[in-house]
This record gives structure tokens, sequence and C-alpha cells, in this order.
């Protein structure tokens, strides 16, 4: 509506200046024919005996008035002669006789109620003397009006029936165009968690929407898998947790089956007590990995002594090698270490690696802290002796709940640890990995980036 507005506006205006502009030329060539007509009477008086050439001259030239004024300031002559002729003013801008009158020597006049175009010159007569004559020549400025106001009236309707055009254009264009948007809708009210494996298609609709289902699906997957996860680590929880419940069950069932002494309840209450130990290692692992999952977890970070933590740790685990019949030494390191690292975590996720290299080193075995500059940043290898990791579990020991091997798998394990150590690496921004040699050794290795 605006541009269409603007447009006519413009167009309305142009027009008004040629027009104009046309005009005030015809003002011009009509003095010059004055003059030239001037120069053809001998006298004052042969002029006013035969005026009719300058009747002729503003003759179908509609509201024009040609005026001659004598040297003494009388009126000689008037073309037309008209009753509603506008009032002769004192002549301003009069131009000499010297110079041809050009467009711009046009002024306007007020002339109530309208203006008066009026152009001025200096005429003379073709006598011996060369006797001056004013001539005065105007038009009103309203002559175009009614044309113009017509013209305006056209110009309005095309623009108003060309911008309802657009606008009812417009809108079946868009409507069509959106009718693709309708089926993605009616596709995504059908996607529920029931029925994540539901796919937006818009094989037909324009290359915007296309992408916007592409992106759409992409999310769907995402979604799924997350969805898929969730749902397995539960099922995985919920089996995990009936083992030990189930023993503590049946171990009470029987101790209560029968009237039993003090010592066989302590024996009942301390073997119960493994169990619960049990539960509640799990329930805070796996706790601490929802934290983990839900961001909740805010970590603090500073700067440590790779070397003191690695000797901390070592200390800590020393007796539980010692009661396995293994070495635990750390490989020397020359250079002191830094690590921008959150203690509890470290040491949480160095506890997991040496417990897990404790439980599989056989007796007599050795398990090795070591530490290195990597291209990255620091990196911190357990290695151990054993029976290493078959290459069939390898890309699962990091998942929640997997245990290498369920059956030899001790009654305190919970899957979680391998677990709980990447969430730890990738809270850090940086990674864990695992090589391991089959009957000779495994090394997991702690990759920190570099002051990060
Ligand atoms: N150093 C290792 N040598 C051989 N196998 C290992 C080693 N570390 C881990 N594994 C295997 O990876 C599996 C997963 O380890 P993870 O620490 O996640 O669980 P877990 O030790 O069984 O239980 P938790 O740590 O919760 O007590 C273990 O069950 C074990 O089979
Ligand atoms: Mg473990």
């Amino acid at each position: 509506m605006l541009t269409f507005t603007a447009v006519g506006t413009y167009l309305y205006q142009l027009l008004v200046q040629k027009i104009e502009l046309r005009d005030d030329d015809r003002l011009v060539d009509k003095v010059v024919l004055a003059r030239t007509l001037l120069s053809d009477f001998p006298s004052l008086d042969a002029l006013s005996k035969s005026p009719a050439p300058f009747k002729h001259a503003v003759h179908g030239s509609d509201g024009l008035t040609l005026r001659l004024i004598g040297p003494d300031g009388r009126l000689l002559l008037q073309a037309p002669a008209r009753a509603n002729a506008p009032p002769l003013a004192p002549l301003h801008n009069v131009v000499p006789i010297t110079r041809t009158p050009v467009a711009d020597d046009v002024h306007k006049q007020s002339w109530a109620p309208d203006e008066l175009r009026v152009l001025n010159a200096e005429g003379m007569l073709g006598d011996t003397a060369g006797t001056p004559v004013q001539i005065a020549i105007s038009r009103p400025r309203s002559r175009h009006s009614e044309f113009l106001r017509h013209y305006l009236l056209n110009l309005s309707c095309a623009v108003a029936f060309g911008a309802t055009l657009v606008a009812v254009f417009g809108f079946l264009i868009v409507r069509r165009g959106m009718q693709p948007l309708h089926l993605v809708i009616s596709q995504a009210n059908n996607i529920s968690t029931h029925r994540l494996n539901t796919r937006l298609s818009v094989e037909r609709g324009p290359a915007e929407l296309r992408e916007l289902a592409a992106a759409f699906n992409a999310m769907l997957d995402r979604l799924e898998d997350g969805v898929q996860r969730l749902s397995g680590f539960a099922a995985d929880l919920a089996h995990d947790m009936r083992t030990p419940v189930n023993t503590l069950m049946v171990e009470t069932q029987v101790a209560l089956s029968q009237p039993r002494s003090n010592e066989e309840y302590q024996a009942m209450a301390a073997s119960n007590l493994e169990e619960y130990e049990h539960l509640a290692h799990m329930i805070e692992n796996t706790l601490f990995l929802a934290r983990v999952d839900n961001a909740q977890l805010a970590i603090a970070r500073a700067m440590l002594d790779a070397r003191a933590e690695l000797r901390r740790v070592c200390n800590y685990f020393s007796g539980l090698a010692e009661e396995a019949g293994v070495t635990l030494e750390i490989r020397e390191i020359a250079s002191a270490a830094h690590l921008y690292a959150d203690a509890t975590l470290l040491r949480r996720a160095l506890g997991n690696l040496l417990s897990n290299a404790i439980t599989h080193t056989p007796p007599g075995g050795r398990i090795t802290l070591a530490m290195q500059a990597s291209l990255q940043g620091l990196q911190i290898d357990v290695t151990n002796t054993g029976e290493g990791i078959a290459a069939e579990h390898m890309p699962h020991i990091f998942e929640r709940y997997y245990r290498a091997d369920y059956a030899r798998a001790s009654s305190a394990s919970t899957g979680l640890g391998l677990a709980i150590v990447r969430a730890i690496m990738q809270l850090h921004g940086g990674d864990v990995s695992v090589a391991s040699v089959p009957g000779a050794r495994t090394t997991f290795s702690l990759q920190f980036l570099a002051l990060n």
C-alpha cells in the first residue's frame, strides 16, 4: 500500500511540474510573439485601431490574459476582453527589451482565491522613437485543476486496485507456500515419547521447510537416542538393584524361618551389611552420574601439583595393593607438572582406575602410575599387568552397568566405575582412553587439556 501510494504521489507531482513548465514556456512564447507584433506597429494610435493580431495571438489558449500598457501607464489593450479577467497589478520583474524572456522569468502573483502565473516584459513599437510598451501576460494556476483532479482520482483508483491485487495474490501465495507447514504441524503433533521414531517428510515443500524438517529430524534422532539410553539406564538400574535386594530378602526369610541364636543373627546382620554397602555404593554412583547428566555438578578447579596427587592416591591404595599381593609404583617423573582440575573429582577418577587395576591384577603383578606431557596437555596412565580386556568388550567398558565378565564380577561391582571416570574427564574437557594387550597388560589414560 505504501509503495503504491509513494509511486502514485511521485507520478502526480511529476505531472504537475511538467504541466507547469510547459505552461510557463507558452507564456514566454506569447511574450516573444507580442514583441514581434509590436515592432510592426508604427504608432500607439495604429495599435489601438487594430488590436486584432494580439487578439489572435491569445485566441484559443484559454485562461491567458494579454495586456499592453503604454509609456504613461495607460492600458492600451487587453485580449481577450473578459469581465472576469484578473485585475492589473503593478508590474514586477519586467524583462528588459535587451533580453529574451525565459521560463524562469515567470513568477507568481496571488489572486484570491487562486494564484496567477505572470510574465512581464518590455516591448517596443516599430516607430522611429522606439516607444516603449509594457507587455503583461498572466494565467490562473487553477486552469488545470479539473484535469489534475481527474488524474488524481484515476491514479488513486489504480493505487487502491493494485494494492488490493497484491494483497489478494500475496495472501494466496503465502497460504499456498504455508500448506506444507500444516502437514509438518500435524506430523509433529503425532510425536510422543512412545512414538519417537516418526520422522517429518516434506518432499514437496520449499527448500527452507525441507531444511527445517531435516533439522527437526536430526533433533528427533538425538532425542530418540537419549530416551532409549535413559530407559535402558533405568532398566539396568532396576536389574542391578534387584540382585542385592533379593539376596537380602532370601537371607532374611531363611533367618526368620526358625528360631536362631544371637550369633547367627549377628552373622546375618554382618552379611546383610555387605549388601547394604553395595546398594549404597550403587545408589551413590548412580546419583553422581545423574547429577553429571543434569549438569548440576559444579566443578571447582584449581592448580594442582600432579605429582603430589599421584603420590596421595598411591599411598591411599597401598594397603589394598599389598593385601592383593601386587606392587603399586609411580614411575618417577623429572619435571614438576601442574594440572588444572577439581581435586576431589581427580582423586575419584584415579581411585576408580586403581581399584579396577587392583581387582584385575593377579597376585605378583604390578600396577604403574605414570605421567607425561602430551600434545594437548597432560596425560596420566594407569597400567596393570594381568589378563587384559578382550577386544569385544573394549567398545563397551565405559558404558554404565557394563561388566566384562558378569560371572566373575565381584558382588561389590556396579559397572559404574569407568562410566564415572569418563564423566569426570568430560567435565574437565578432557577424555579417557584404554589400550589393552590381552594376556599381558591394560593401560587407562586420562588426558587433561593444557590449562583448561
Ligand atoms: N584394569 C582392568 N583390567 C581388566 N578389566 C578391566 C579393568 N578395568 C575395568 N575392567 C573391566 O571393565 C568393567 C567395567 O569396569 P567398571 O569400573 O566400570 O565397573 P566395575 O569395576 O565392575 O564396578 P565398580 O567400579 O562400580 O565397582 C569391569 O567389570 C571389568 O570387566
Ligand atoms: Mg571399577
